[in-house]
């Protein structure tokens, strides 16, 4: 491999691989390789993998193999697999993909550079699934971005029946206090105005007498970040103090994502969720009368074994009740080794598709009388960049974290503006600059 090689890093998955994605990135940087952006143009490929669905294996699986090709052209050419879906096969992977010459686990990215020097040095077909030994502080930040991802822990120990992530992240780690302070720091001294916090379940976030309440308290206090986030929260951990800083800390947005999986208190229970509906209603109310015009988001899931068609309706009837502002909805996908994989599956595939489409409608109408009932107000908006196909527009996001396309220049990028609303569309708002600009819809949309 050339010493002036160049990389192509391909991210499936959740904003934990968006971040690892991100590491390894100013890691390749840092050795002076140069990034592309397309496969083609790449002496060095890092697919990284997605466990959490049997469709997000088959994507990776699928991106990888078309590989094959380029990697018939170009002899030289390294595909390296990494993330949660490689570390659930750890060797077993090169039996399906036989082409690919490394394969590194989640937990083995702080021994990256040593991979990249075995590499260099020609070796092949290097595997390391193996554990870590600490959690890896990373060098930030390679390049300016309004947004970033702070990851201040790892892995889970929830085992919610379905899920396959405390087997491919391992137990809960939670990174010291002054790594993350340092990370999140560089990354505003280098123009980050907007942090969300990452963790499979932020709650449980603890260094030495520090809770997740207390970190959101030191974090804020970083001078010059203007929006503070972080996502996931399991409603089961989320306690009166993280309540209090989130009401207390004007940095902490106005934005919850609050994963209730399902309405119904057998597939709770079925779940290992630790929840009822009724506490899930009860959590979500408590945190709307705290803080006044917040969004809550969710994670759904349907066709979990034994559901119902009336456990289905539960999961309707919650989604009315507590008017989600969006949500992710899945089809259960059984993923081995994990509890719900021994449950027989009762719920054909067609009936699964039926329920995620009668949910995704209900929440589409929600999602539209929620953002049809904001014309009118006043919001902050933080410009993020030039709307695409919409000459004129700046396209921002609200502490809600809606989108809002304005008419404006490129000199109010990063500087946070209050945008009246005009209109909704879907998901995206559309609004008028206070104090300046004619305001309205661009004619595309
Ligand atoms: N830590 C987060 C979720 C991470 S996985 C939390 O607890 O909320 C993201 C989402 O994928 C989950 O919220 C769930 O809705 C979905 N998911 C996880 N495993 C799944 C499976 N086996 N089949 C279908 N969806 C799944
Ligand atoms: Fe998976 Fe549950 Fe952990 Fe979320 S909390 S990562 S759904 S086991
Ligand atoms: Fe997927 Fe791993 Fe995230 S399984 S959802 S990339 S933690």
């Amino acid at each position: 491999m050339r010493n002036d090689a160049t990389f192509f890093i391909k991210t499936f998955g959740c904003q934990m691989n968006v971040w690892d994605s991100e590491n390894i990135r100013d890691l390749l940087l840092s050795h002076s390789l140069s990034e592309v952006s397309r496969p083609e143009e790449a002496d060095m490929i890092f697919v990284n993998t997605c466990s959490v669905r049997d469709h997000a294996e088959k994507r990776a699986l699928g991106w990888i193999r078309e590989l094959d090709a380029t990697k018939k052209r170009n002899d030289g050419l390294i595909v390296g697999a990494m993330g949660c879906f490689a570390q659930r096969l750890g060797r077993d992977i090169l039996s399906v993909l036989p082409n690919v010459d490394f394969v590194i686990g989640t937990d083995a990215y702080e021994r990256f550079d040593a991979i990249l020097e075995r590499l260099k040095a020609g070796e092949r077909q290097i595997i390391d699934t193996g554990p870590e030994k600490g959690f890896r502080s990373s060098p930030r930040p390679g390049r300016k971005r309004l947004r970033a991802f702070v990851s201040i822990m790892k892995g889970c120990e929830n085992f919610c029946s379905y899920c396959v992530v405390p087997y491919v992240r391992g137990r809960e780690r939670s990174r010291p206090l002054a790594d993350i302070i340092e990370e999140a720091e560089c990354l505003v001294e280098h123009g980050t105005k907007d942090i969300t916090l990452l963790g499979q379940n932020v709650n449980s976030y603890r260094f030495g007498e520090l809770d997740f309440a207390g970190l959101l308290n030191e974090i804020s206090r970083i001078t010059g970040l203007l929006r503070l986030r972080f996502t996931t929260s399991h409603p089961k951990g989320l306690s009166p103090e993280i309540l209090d800083s989130m009401s207390s800390c004007p940095t902490v947005c106005e934005h919850l994502h609050l994963p209730a999986q399902s309405g119904s208190n057998n597939i709770l229970k079925l779940m290992n969720r630790g929840y009822t509906r009724e506490q899930y209603m009860d959590l979500a109310e408590r945190v709307r009368s705290r803080i006044p015009g917040i969004s809550i988001t969710t994670d759904l899931m349907v066709g979990f074994p034994g559901e119902s068609e009336s456990d289905f309706e539960e999961t309707l009837d919650l989604v009315n009740r507590v008017g989600f502002d969006s949500s992710f909805a899945f089809k259960y996908s059984p993923r081995p080794g994990t509890a719900a994989s021994n449950l027989v599956e009762t719920v054909s595939t067609q009936e699964k598709e039926r329920r995620l489409d009668v949910l995704l409608k209900l929440q589409k109408r929600i999602a539209d009388e929620k953002n049809k009932g904001l014309t009118g107000k006043i919001l902050e908006v933080l410009p993020e960049g030039r709307a695409k196909g919409a000459d004129g527009f700046l396209t921002g996001r609200t502490r809600s974290n809606k989108t809002v396309l304005f008419e404006g220049k490129d000199d109010e990028i990063g500087k946070p503006v209050m945008v009246e609303i005009l209109d909704a569309r879907g998901l995206t708002l559309y609004g008028k600059r206070q104090g300046g600009g004619n305001g309205g819809s661009p004619t595309c949309g």
